[in-house]
């Protein structure tokens, strides 16, 4: 066996062809192909800082994409940097796994500070679905097994591994694996489907827990502040825990730190955080919990190791964490949020006014938005009309689907700005969802952009390479 290896030094000089290559013979050559069609698929992304991606070829993007919730930060945020650097340079220990971590120690009381009195439990991870599947663990145990059912939402999406895969309503995948037992679905704001559910299986097996996101991120709506209040009445008179799944909505997605601080009163039994949580360097995840929740989960002493993980809060992505924390508990990151929040919002307005023809509606909250476009352009429809009935299952979300990827490959190629085309059965919709560091120039010139780009006609070849991509799958 030949053992060569890629030295450092090479990877820089990797072509794109070199490395769509590599990726179709050693990572997943459909994703290839998708990427591939699609013009940010063609670039080197060599830099990025703040808001900016800079290509090999020398082009300066706006990235609009706010990482996918992850990059609340921007690109390599200085402080963030700094820590990192520091940490490195003074040699700090990284593993820890039979002695104790000040910095570990110092971001979990970070996190009870800057949520609720009672949420005074973390467990670190690396992924929002490993928080989950913590918390599903944690709420399963506080019954010692004598309730069996946790309740979902049905467009809900918690992760894929098998538990979170599970509960994740719009995952359209599920029904290839195997499944968790015991896992049933409500319509998302329907109370009284909740309600007769939780009836049901209060009498056959009882409920340990229902899971929601307060926000949908894949729908972009909201659960109804009276769901919420009802479905708290229900916890009181069925005795479950509630488990707010914040991976994607905490820190200042909505104008709050947290989604749930819009409901009055309201206190998670368990919330999961991660995404901004790691400052756009780390990946890492956590689950804090409620102190009696904890107490009886893991209070004894046979149960303290009930859940762990090699990467368990590591020193630098603790550091790296708590020092996202502590930009984004800066009094003035919260006014700021809710300045480029407003802007966003008048400016959606505007453009559905301006192009009420061309766009169906716009939605969303805080720094989680989208526009749905109405399949407006006829020579996209020409095209799909001679495309092969089998590939076009349905007609109007197939031309909606290349309508808005069109649009998103536009805003790059003419415009370079980098936005993502939100693809889930629950809505499919161009995603407005910047770093939460963005200037207000920077808005204006992406709202322009699209202004311009809706004034004047979807050229032909962005249109034609996207078919490409349907045709070659
Ligand atoms: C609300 C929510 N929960 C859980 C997850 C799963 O996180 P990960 O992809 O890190 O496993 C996601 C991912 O987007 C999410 O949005």
């Amino acid at each position: 066996m030949t053992r060569k290896t890629i030295p450092l030094s090479e990877v820089d000089d990797l072509s794109i062809n070199e490395i769509h290559d590599l990726y179709t013979k050693f990572i997943n050559p459909n994703q290839t192909k998708i990427f591939s069609s699609l013009p940010y698929g063609n670039e080197i992304f060599e830099k990025a800082e703040g808001s900016y991606l800079y290509t090999k070829s020398g082009k300066k993007i706006l990235d609009f994409t706010g990482g996918e919730g992850v990059l609340s930060l921007g690109h390599n945020h200085p402080r963030i940097i700094n820590a990192r650097i520091n940490y490195q340079k003074e040699n700090r220990v990284e593993v820890h796994k039979i002695f104790f971590s000040k910095y570990m120690a110092a971001l979990s009381k970070s996190l009870s500070n800057i949520l609720p009195e009672t949420l005074n439990k973390s467990f670190f991870l690396n992924s929002g679905a490993e928080a989950v599947e913590a918390a599903i663990k944690v709420c399963f145990r506080n019954y010692d097994a004598k309730k069996k059912n946790i309740l979902h939402a049905n467009n809900s999406y918690h992760g894929k591994l098998i538990g979170t895969g599970t509960i994740s309503g719009s995952y359209t995948k599920k029904n290839l694996f195997p499944v968790m037992e015991n896992s049933h679905s409500f319509d998302f704001n329907n109370i009284d489907d909740l309600e007769n559910k939780i009836k049901h299986l209060s009498k056959n097996g009882g409920v340990y827990a229902v899971i929601i996101e307060p926000y949908s991120v894949s729908s972009l709506t909201s659960c109804k502040d009276e769901f919420i209040q009802k479905l708290y009445l229900l916890k009181n008179e069925y005795d479950f825990k509630v488990i707010f799944d914040e991976v994607y909505s905490g820190f200042y997605k909505s104008n709050k730190m947290f989604y749930f601080e819009n409901y009055k009163n309201i206190v998670p039994d368990v919330i999961c955080l991660s995404k901004a949580l790691g400052g756009g360097k780390s990946s890492i995840s956590c689950l804090v919990v409620e102190e009696n929740l904890y107490k009886n989960t893991y209070g004894k002493i046979d149960n303290t190791f009930l859940h762990t993980t090699t990467y368990n809060g590591f020193g630098e992505e603790s550091i790296t964490a708590l020092e996202a924390i502590n930009i984004m508990s800066e009094d003035n990151f919260e006014k700021r949020v809710n300045e480029i929040s407003e802007k966003i919002k008048k400016n959606l307005n505007d453009i559905k006014e301006k192009h009420k023809d061309k766009i169906e509606c716009t939605k969303g909250t805080g720094i989680i938005n989208g526009i749905i476009f109405k399949s407006f352009s006829s020579k996209i429809g020409d095209i799909v009309e001679k495309f092969p009935i089998e590939l076009v299952k349905n007609k109007s979300y197939f031309l909606k689907k290349i309508t808005t990827t069109t649009i998103s490959s536009e805003l790059f190629e003419n415009y370079n700005i980098l936005t993502s085309v939100n693809d889930s059965p629950n809505s499919n919709h161009l995603k407005v969802s910047p770093a939460l560091i963005i200037s207000n120039e920077d808005i204006d010139y992406f709202f322009q952009s699209i202004d311009d780009l809706l004034s004047k006609n979807i050229s032909i070849r962005s249109i034609s390479k996207i078919l490409e991509i349907v045709k070659k799958l």
